[in-house]
């Protein structure tokens, strides 16, 4: 399996999903090769609820990593989980058109590029 999916898994191992039972893991790969991960954090609001690609970008963004390869994604669903629509807006906004592997706890996975899932999107070039 690849590593960067082995991270994603390991991660989801601690999603705090108590409402939803839903667990994501997420694994963000830098331009020098360092992996930031992520797990969906759920809030007994529900709305300050974040997902897992959000938490991986977050956390490497405040350690100072600004340029990215790669992101997995890995749930326990019979086809792989894609990113919901706001972690697609974060993606593009700070990591560009990556490689997304989208992956289940059965090894299966699929790799394609963020612009295949959100396309056209609104970013700062029209402000
Ligand atoms: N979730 C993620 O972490 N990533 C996704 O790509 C889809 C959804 C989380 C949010 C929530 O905790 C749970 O999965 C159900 O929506």
């Amino acid at each position: 399996m690849d590593s960067l999916v082995q991270a994603a898994s390991k991660a989801r191992a601690n999603a705090h999903a108590p409402f939803s039972g839903f667990k994501v893991g997420a694994a963000l790969e830098a331009e020098d090769g360092r992996i930031y991960t992520g797990c969906n954090v759920e809030n007994a609001t529900y709305s300050l609820t974040i997902c897992a690609e959000r938490v991986a970008v977050f956390k490497a963004l405040s350690e100072g990593a600004r340029k990215f390869r790669r992101m997995a994604i890995v749930a326990d669903t019979p086809s792989p989980t894609p990113p919901c629509g706001s972690c697609r807006q974060i993606l593009w906004e700070f990591c560009g058109d990556v490689e997304v592997i989208l992956a289940n706890l059965e090894g299966k996975a699929e790799s394609l590029r963020l612009s295949d899932v959100f396309p056209r999107p609104f970013d700062a070039s029209y402000l």
